[in-house]
């Protein structure tokens, strides 16, 4: 068990990617915090990592605000006892072209998907700082790296993941927390399941390995970096992606 007594939360824990992330970590020996906005999902989660036999804690945070995630890392430390590893994976889309997209829309996207990372980070690097110890794992995406029409929310919102994925790695290395970024490609996760099925067979020609990702793909990143494996791994971005940005 290459986590056994280590206490991980994964935020948008609920289903995709995140879902499959905290399964991998709990089928490796981690108690786990399932932390999302939909708390009867979470819950669902976190009864299938107890089947496990591991600790389980379901809770519901908005990463958006930094009351909820400061809130959420203190119930995490009083439940579990600690918090050793942080993957931050809650996200979401609001798609549209530059000149329809809205301001809320903007807004939303970058509220979530990257101040939510800040909120939770700067929540748990005060624990992490105090054991000298921290393993952090922010879920970017290949658009972050290639941009995407429809998307410039999103993509600057993960490029922006990206940026405070190498900031946190040089704040806090003395502490012996790392910070890596993974960059999925496309998934099959709900998230893409709105794709029509001629947008889905086009994509896949342009993936060398010609196959959307699993949610597992990327887990097994997350496992690799967490693991004592990554320990002198810190500051990148490993791109899960079949190939298609290279
Ligand atoms: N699916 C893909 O192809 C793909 C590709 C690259 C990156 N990603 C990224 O992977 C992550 C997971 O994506 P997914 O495909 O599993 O999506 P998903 O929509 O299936 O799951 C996202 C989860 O996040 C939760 N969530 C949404 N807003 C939240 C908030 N404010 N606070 C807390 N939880 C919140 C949702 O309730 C949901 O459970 C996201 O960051 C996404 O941007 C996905």
């Amino acid at each position: 068990m290459i986590l056994k007594d280590k206490v991980a939360l994964v935020t948008g824990a609920a289903q995709g990617i995140g879902k499959a992330i905290a399964l991998k970590l709990a089928n490796n020996g981690a108690e786990m915090i399932i932390s999302d906005v939909n708390l009867d999902k979470a819950q669902e989660t976190a009864k299938d990592i107890e089947k496990l036999g591991r600790r389980a804690v379901a809770l519901k945070a908005n990463v958006a605000s930094l009351h909820e995630a400061e809130t959420m890392m203190g119930e995490a430390v009083n439940k579990l006892g600690a918090i050793h590893i942080l993957v931050n994976n809650a996200g979401i889309t609001r798609d549209a072209l530059i000149l329809r997209m809205k301001e809320e829309d903007w807004d939303a996207v970058i509220g979530v998907n990257l101040k939510g990372v800040f909120n939770c980070t700067k929540a748990a690097v005060k624990h992490m700082s105090k054991q000298r110890y921290g393993r952090i794992i922010n879920i970017a995406s290949i658009v972050g790296e290639m941009g995407n029409a429809g998307q410039a929310n999103y993509a600057a919102s993960k490029a922006g993941v990206i940026g405070l994925t190498k900031t946190v790695a040089r704040e806090f290395a003395s502490r012996n927390i790392t910070c890596n970024a993974i960059a999925p490609g496309f998934i099959e996760t709900a998230m893409t399941q709105a794709l029509s099925e001629n947008v889905r067979e086009e994509l896949a020609k342009q993936i060398p390995l010609g196959r959307l990702g699993m949610p597992e793909d990327v887990a097994e990143g997350v496992l690799f970096l967490v693991s004592d494996a990554g320990n002198y791994i810190t500051g990148q971005v490993l791109n899960v992606n079949g190939g298609m940005y290279m």
